[in-house]
């Protein structure tokens, strides 16, 4: 294998430039050449590739988003995109493809590589850590810590005006940012898909905690799960407590990626590499107890990730 190339699709995550970077120095380091696919599968499909170098990702471990640009593609979905996709993959001589994403993209991958066989390594980059087969994906951790960084700053204004706050946060299907962030913020109560909900139960938790002297409450919302506004409404009608929303919305995509993200995109990077050069295919880099694994990535997508019950069970005996 002599030259590689590398591409980020779907929402972009904190640490897709870390994860750039180490393909791209990892495969320079063993000989290879790399290119980087801008815009995802849409700059495949357009001919948008270019060289990369070990300058190229100079200054970017720190940055959030990606330099290699992102999007989601429909036209890629049809088998007349993919043909074009396969004309760029023979003009620009790409031997293998480390692509950077969600399980969307990774589908994608799996398109490319049955009807053309070209071998595919993906890593999971997102902030909704909806994949299976790995404890986190490249961007969670930072997100996490930006819907935890703000639920301090409402919790200030929500004490002072004795107010209950809703929190919308993303996660599409799933709870996972609304589970880790509510329990690290200290939320009073936390709404996610995988669990049903009572409205009931979560105002008559409210009444009795102001009557034990609470003066103010947060409450995180998957939006998976249910609109943070509806909620906010809800509560307001049956308890009648000053009741405020927030949607975080795209701040959780922004921003440095934490230490966390920075480290596992660059272990995966690096990995993704080693994979392609030892002739694997289809595979997935995963990091389940502390280390990089590969995962078949048909498996993958066939499953569905599942949240820790005694996570859920812990929040909620510790708002008590
Ligand atoms: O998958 C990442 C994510 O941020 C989800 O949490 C969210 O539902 C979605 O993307 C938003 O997508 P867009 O940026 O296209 O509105």
């Amino acid at each position: 294998m002599q030259r590689i190339a590398v591409l980020t699709s779907g929402g972009d995550a904190p640490g897709m430039n870390a994860a750039i970077r180490a393909v791209v120095r990892k495969a320079i380091y063993h000989g290879l050449e790399v290119m980087g696919i801008k815009r995802g599968y849409s700059g495949f499909i357009e001919a948008d590739i270019e060289p990369m170098n070990l300058r190229s990702v100079t200054d970017i471990i720190h940055r959030g988003g990606t330099i290699l640009h992102t999007a989601r593609n429909e036209q890629f979905k049809t088998g007349q995109g993919r043909a074009m996709v396969w004309e760029n993959i023979e003009r620009f001589g790409i031997q293998g493809l480390v692509v950077i994403g969600g399980d969307g993209s990774f589908k994608g991958a799996l398109a490319l590589n049955a009807e053309y066989h070209l071998p595919v390594i993906c890593l999971p980059g997102t902030i909704d850590n909806d994949i299976s087969e790995t404890d986190y994906t490249i961007g969670f951790d930072t997100a996490v810590n930006s819907v935890v960084e703000a639920i301090n700053k409402i919790r200030d204004t929500a004490s002072s005006h004795e107010r209950t706050f809703i929190i919308e946060v993303m996660g599409r299907e799933t709870g996972l940012i609304a589970l880790h962030s509510g329990l690290a913020g200290g939320a009073e109560s936390i709404i996610i898909p995988e669990y049903p909900y009572d409205i009931e139960k979560i105002c008559s938790r409210l009444i009795r905690s102001y009557r034990q002297g609470s003066s103010h409450s947060i409450i995180v919302v998957a939006e998976g799960a249910a609109s943070g506004v509806e909620i906010g409404k809800e509560i307001k009608q049956r308890t009648g407590f000053d009741t405020k929303v927030t949607i975080l919305g795209h701040l959780q995509r922004g921003g440095n990626p934490s230490a966390f993200d920075r480290i596992l995109a660059s272990m995966m990077g690096s990995k993704a590499v080693e994979l392609l050069m030892s002739g694997e295919n289809k595979k997935m880099v995963g990091y389940t107890d502390g280390q990089v694994v590969a995962i078949d990535l048909e498996q993958v997508c066939n499953r569905k990730k599942k949240i820790d019950l005694n996570m859920y069970t812990l929040a909620g005996i510790l708002s008590m």
